[in-house]
């Protein structure tokens, strides 16, 4: 923290450069779109339903939409006005948003949308343009590091996670003490961060981390992320909004770096390495028989060591304040847990049958479905392909509105909280989480295993209780890049409650 200070006080008032920011973003914005508006009018953009081109004020009013309201939201905010396959525009381009399931489906499983879109300057400035693999749109070399992913993510790996997921998650929870507040509370969000982080690091990496250190440089690479995913080229040209994002990006480069040459010095030094090797060596040796340059590695650890603290401990943070609201599910999936527990005669979480854990599965599931942090996924068309009869120019971008279409289609009570919604098989289209198909999530198997594990261990210890008053509809929320809580204090504090010998009776 106190290494940042001196960077922080450059900025000589937050909120006054914040408001010029938004003003001068403005203004370039209109200076852009006014050019490319040429370029867009040749374009056929009159079959599918969206807001009209206006002589280029379309464009820009999207755009606008898009920057101002974060992207999740602007895509809600098309498709409840315009229906489930509406056009607009993102940086003078034609985009496409989709939330109906025959739509979703067809992209999803196609092999002609396998590359992503944004903007090249700004996945520069991540070191996402052309390496690593979330948003990387080079595809041959997305399809060969995949393929290191893919190996990480099941098979062996697979089976090691419940015991690490259990082990790290009681670790944290025997150093409660630590992290509780006077008044009782802890971050959950930042525990479950810790946890996640930790979990990542023994899966893939294996070298001793600062967790903390990590954590807030993940944090601040997020959110440069989302600063400048669909940010004009403009915006990358005025050092005083872009270079702070710029460094924030690096910091946590730089970190990947050194924890990196940390590795290679380990698996130089030892003797023998496991037959099982993790995701960091195979890599090393990539990068060693030069198949895979050295950015590329960094760029692919970096985004292993993201990807569930991104998203996982989030998720994970929405189902603690569900189950507060729902003290009947709570109580089932106790009661599951406990019968499964004791049937098996196994010591702990570790030897549970997961497969037994219908309830808790169930519960996932609806967490996902009603309150998802991946809202919606980005892809870009490349060949021309028809969508419900509906032409698709190569180039187009694609948005897949995942979750409006969860809310919208099949399941019997869409806009409301419930394990009914689950109670009949739900044919695959209609529920995709973690989307499918070539370009889906990569880590969807193994992210199940650890939400069970980590749910199982926290929730046989503890019940949480949010601060009186503070529920998923009341806490404040963003939806940009993904669906995030705002960071304040109050919405994240939660007290961890132990559960008594009889877990089922220590409702509170
Ligand atoms: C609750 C947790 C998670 C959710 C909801 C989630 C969801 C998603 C979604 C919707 C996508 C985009 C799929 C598409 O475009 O069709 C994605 C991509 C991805 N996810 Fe996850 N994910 C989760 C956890 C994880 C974890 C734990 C990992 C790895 C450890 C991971 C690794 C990835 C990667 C690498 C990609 C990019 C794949 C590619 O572009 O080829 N995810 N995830
Ligand atoms: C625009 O698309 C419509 C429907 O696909 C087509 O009938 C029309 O000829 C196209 N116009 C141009 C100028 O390409
Ligand atoms: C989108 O994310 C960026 C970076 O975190 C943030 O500065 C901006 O305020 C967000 N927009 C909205 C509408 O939340
Ligand atoms: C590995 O060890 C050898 C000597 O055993 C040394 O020459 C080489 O520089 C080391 N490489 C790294 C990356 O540490
Ligand atoms: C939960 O969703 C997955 C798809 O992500 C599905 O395969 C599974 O059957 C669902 N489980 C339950 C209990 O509905």
């Amino acid at each position: 923290m106190n290494g940042m200070l001196p960077l922080e006080t450059l900025t000589i008032c937050p909120m006054i450069s914040d408001t010029l920011s938004e003003v001068t973003t403005l203004l370039l914005l209109l200076l852009l779109l006014l050019l490319l508006f040429t370029a867009c009018s040749r374009t056929n953009c009159s079959h599918i339903p969206g807001p009209s081109f206006l002589a280029g004020l379309g464009p820009i009013l999207s755009y606008s939409r898009f920057i101002w309201t974060g992207i999740g939201t602007a895509c809600n905010y098309y498709n409840n006005k315009y229906g489930s396959i509406v056009r607009v525009w993102i940086n003078g381009e034609e985009t496409v948003i989709l939330s109906r399931s025959s739509a979703v489906y067809h992209v999803l499983r196609s092999v002609h949308y396998t590359a992503r879109f944004g903007s090249k300057t700004g996945l520069e400035c991540i070191g996402m343009e052309g390496r690593g693999i979330i948003f990387n749109s080079d595809v041959l070399l997305w399809k060969k590091v995949r393929t290191y992913f893919s190996k990480a993510l099941t098979g062996p790996g697979l089976q090691r996670t419940v015991g690490i997921c259990v082990s790290s998650t009681a670790k944290h929870l025997d150093r409660l003490h630590e992290i509780t507040k006077p008044s009782g509370h802890v971050d959950s969000l930042n525990l479950l961060r810790a946890v996640v982080v930790d979990i990542s690091n023994r899966l893939f990496l294996r070298v001793p981390l600062n967790e903390k250190d990590l954590l807030m440089k993940i944090q601040s690479y997020f959110e440069t992320w989302q600063t400048v995913l669909i940010k004009p080229d403009i915006f990358f040209k005025i050092g005083w909004l872009y270079n702070k994002h710029k460094r924030a990006a690096q910091e946590l480069q730089d970190a990947m770096e050194s924890l990196l040459e940390i590795k290679r010095k380990i698996i130089n030094e030892s003797e023998k390495l496991d037959d099982d090797l993790d995701f960091a060596t195979e890599l090393i040796f990539a990068q060693n028989l030069g198949e895979l340059s050295g950015d590329n590695v960094r760029q692919c650890v970096l985004e292993m060591v993201i990807a569930a603290p991104d998203t996982l401990s989030i998720s994970l943070f929405f189902m603690l304040m569900l189950l507060k609201q729902y003290p009947d599910v709570e109580l089932r999936i106790v009661e599951e847990m406990n019968s499964v527990l004791s049937k098996h005669c196994a010591k702990g979480a570790e030897n549970i049958d997961y497969q037994r854990l219908k309830v808790l599965e169930s519960f996932i599931n609806e967490s996902l479905r009603f309150h998802p942090v991946v809202d919606f996924t980005m892809r870009k068309a490349l060949e021309d392909d028809t969508i419900e009869g509906i032409k698709i120019t190569k180039g187009t971008n694609i948005i897949l509105n995942i979750g409006l279409m969860h809310k919208t289609e099949f399941f019997p009570k869409p806009k409301e909280f419930s394990l009914m919604n689950f109670d009949k098989t739900v044919p695959s289209r209609f529920f995709q989480p973690f989307g499918c198909g070539p370009r889906s999530c990569v880590g969807k198997q193994i992210a199940m295993v650890m939400m069970k594990a980590i749910l199982v261990t926290l929730l046989s210890r503890y019940t949480v209780c949010p601060r009186q008053g503070y529920t998923l509809n009341s806490i404040r929320q963003t939806n940009n890049l993904s669906q995030q809580p705002v960071e304040d204090e109050n919405s994240l504090a939660m007290r961890f409650i132990p559960r008594t010998a009889q877990p089922s009776h220590s409702q509170h």
